[in-house]
């Protein structure tokens, strides 16, 4: 089984979990910008993380772009975030995400966040979220989740993606 790990990362959380699954599986997992150094036909299967952006996963843009090249291969994407993984809206957001594109499997581990690591207009951007959320009370909880740094990452998060990658 050859498979491709890749992960694009802003505050570690997508990485920890690639590097997980690297270790399960045996195999490297190689940072997104690295990713020119790899062959994607040299992979049966590849499996990209990355964390979500106002509803984005970073680098899902270029595997999507890179479907004709890859076709016949197994893909995966696993969106790392900081909602829980049984909140209301994960469903809608991950059929946004991959609705498009059924070729693609899937995944989402939560992740959390980490507010000394992360850059200045990410910081800016959860500072206009939360003052957002303070005028809905039906939000309460959602802003008593984003206010402060918190790590939700768990190494079983993982285990649906690592009995699709052993699938022949
Ligand atoms: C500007 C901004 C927007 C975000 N948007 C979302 C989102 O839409 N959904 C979500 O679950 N998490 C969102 N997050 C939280 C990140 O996805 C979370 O911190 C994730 O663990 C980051 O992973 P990374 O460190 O691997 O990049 C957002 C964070 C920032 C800073």
């Amino acid at each position: 089984m050859k498979v491709l790990i890749l992960y694009s990362s802003k505050t570690g959380f997508s990485k920890r979990y690639a590097q997980w699954l690297a270790e399960s599986l045996n195999c490297q997992a190689i940072p997104f910008k690295e990713r020119k150094s790899v062959n994607g036909h040299d992979y049966e299967k590849i499996i990209l993380f990355g964390g979500l952006y106002a509803g984005q996963m970073s680098g899902l843009k270029w595997l999507k772009s890179k479907l004709p090249a890859l076709s016949g291969k197994r893909l995966a994407a696993v969106a790392v975030g900081c909602a829980p993984a049984d909140g209301p809206d994960l469903s809608e957001s991950m059929t946004k995400l991959l609705g498009d594109t059924p070729e693609i499997k899937g995944f989402y581990c939560q992740g959390g966040l980490d507010y000394e690591h992360m850059g200045a207009v990410d910081r800016a951007m959860m500072a206009a979220l939360r003052a957002a959320l303070k005028s809905k009370p039906d939000k309460a909880e959602m802003l008593a989740g984003i206010s402060q740094s918190f790590d939700g990452t768990k190494r079983e998060y993982l285990d649906p993606v690592i009995q699709w990658a052993r699938e022949p």
